[in-house]
């Protein structure tokens, strides 16, 4: 099973990205073969209907969806910007809705934030599923949100709470066994 472990943040010292690192990790304990990568991999230009009449899909969108294909499911962990998720990854979904077939129809996803607030992501991550259902994607009923995120990780990125590092060992694995049987359904 094939996993596509994307990041959608931009900043290096990201706390998204410090997630999904720590959920590749979880995912290939538990026999995934990971492809991983970052916001900052795809260029894409805020969407314009014209520049996709007149030049196509550019490069960046493209090579996401291409990633998206070759796997059998995808983990996105995302920041959230005022309750909603940055207009990064709403782009990037938006790019990707314009491709033929589109790369998010019969995918399923699961959805993952880390943020400083006491209740992580989680209103973010209702809308972005808003989005991905509409495309067709299969979301993961349930979303991994990690709270307090900034003094969550211990010092080898792990998270410090036995329970909710069980809990997310738990939702990536039956994540990781629904994704294989949802591709292309
Ligand atoms: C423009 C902006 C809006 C934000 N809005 C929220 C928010 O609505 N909820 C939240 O939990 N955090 C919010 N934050 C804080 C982010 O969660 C925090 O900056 C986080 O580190 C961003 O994720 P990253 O470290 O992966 O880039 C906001 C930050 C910025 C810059």
């Amino acid at each position: 099973m094939k996993i596509f472990v994307y990041s959608a943040s931009l900043r290096k010292e990201s706390i998204n990205l410090k997630l999904s690192k720590l959920i590749a990790k979880v995912a290939e304990a538990n026999g995934a073969e990971v492809d991983f990568a970052r916001m900052s991999d795809f260029d894409m230009p805020a969407f314009n209907m014209d520049d996709q009449q007149s030049s196509g899909i550019p490069a960046g969108a493209q090579a996401l969806a291409d990633r998206i294909t070759n796997s059998d499911g995808m983990i996105l962990t995302s920041p959230e910007y005022n309750w909603l998720p940055p207009a990064t990854i709403k782009n990037a979904v938006d790019w990707l809705s314009r491709i033929q077939p589109v790369p998010l129809d019969k995918k399923s996803v699961l959805l993952s934030s880390a943020s400083p607030s006491l209740v992580g992501g989680v209103r973010g991550l209702m809308s972005l599923r808003i989005s991905f259902e509409a495309l067709g994607t299969w979301v993961y009923p349930k979303m991994f949100t990690l709270a307090q995120a900034p003094g969550a990780f211990d010092d080898d990125g792990n998270i410090a709470n036995e329970d909710l590092a069980k809990m997310l060992n738990a939702m990536v694995a039956d994540y990781c066994s629904a994704a294989v049987a949802l591709n292309n359904r």
